[in-house]
């Protein structure tokens, strides 16, 4: 699937698609179950993370911790191998991105985030036996706030914290389980770890 709404990601795009011609260099559609009861929201693909390989979050550093995480707490079943052809299956959970394509330097602008929330407010219509979102990282949080038409000031983002959304959804966030952030400890593994412990509390 090609897109072209977001001028400077579809440039990016384009440049990678030369300079990496092997990479999927496309939107990175979302990975998992199609009737997930848990929905993962990230920020956008790294470029020689999910940009390459087509899966959210595989052959990215953050990747690392979510697939054994994932698969330790029962939502996956396999082996995480960073490949997208590994076999890995998610059971009851889908993984998706605040923005869809990689953008430059990591870092995504306030307008491609609103631009591309179409894409996360269709992947939520999808999933009928939707329960519980888990943001990743602030701008996930703010991204799936804006799907629902919520105001951001009423629920602050918080690691671990669970916010009750109108809608019946449980919104739960986390930091980022990015590179920057386990090594700094900003994330600890047991950090994580509690916020599944949490959602399972919910089932
Ligand atoms: N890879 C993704 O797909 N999403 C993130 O948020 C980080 C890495």
């Amino acid at each position: 699937m090609e897109c072209t709404r977001c001028p400077r990601l579809a440039a990016f795009i384009a440049e990678n698609k030369i300079k990496f011609p092997s990479f999927f260099n496309a939107p990175v559609p979302p990975f998992g179950d199609s009737n997930a009861s848990l929905l993962i929201v990230g920020l956008a693909p790294g470029l020689k993370g999910a940009n390459q390989t087509g899966r959210p979050f595989t052959k990215d550093y953050a990747g690392d911790l979510l697939y054994p995480t994932l698969i330790k707490y029962g939502w996956a079943k396999g082996e995480y191998k960073a490949d997208p052809h590994d076999g890995l299956k998610l059971t009851g959970a889908l993984i998706t991105n605040a923005v869809r394509c990689v953008p430059p330097q990591n870092k995504v602008t306030p307008e491609e985030i609103r631009t591309c929330n179409s894409f996360l407010q269709e992947t939520i219509k999808k999933l009928p036996n939707l329960k519980i979102i888990l943001s990743l990282g602030a701008v996930s949080h703010s991204a799936v706030l804006t799907a629902f038409g919520l105001k951001k000031s009423a629920y602050p983002f918080g690691h671990a914290t669970i916010h009750k959304l109108p809608n019946g959804i449980i919104l739960i966030d986390s930091y980022h389980c990015s590179r920057y952030n386990t090594n700094t400890g900003v994330l600890t593994t047991e950090m994580f770890e509690n916020v599944f412990e949490k959602i399972k509390t919910f089932f």
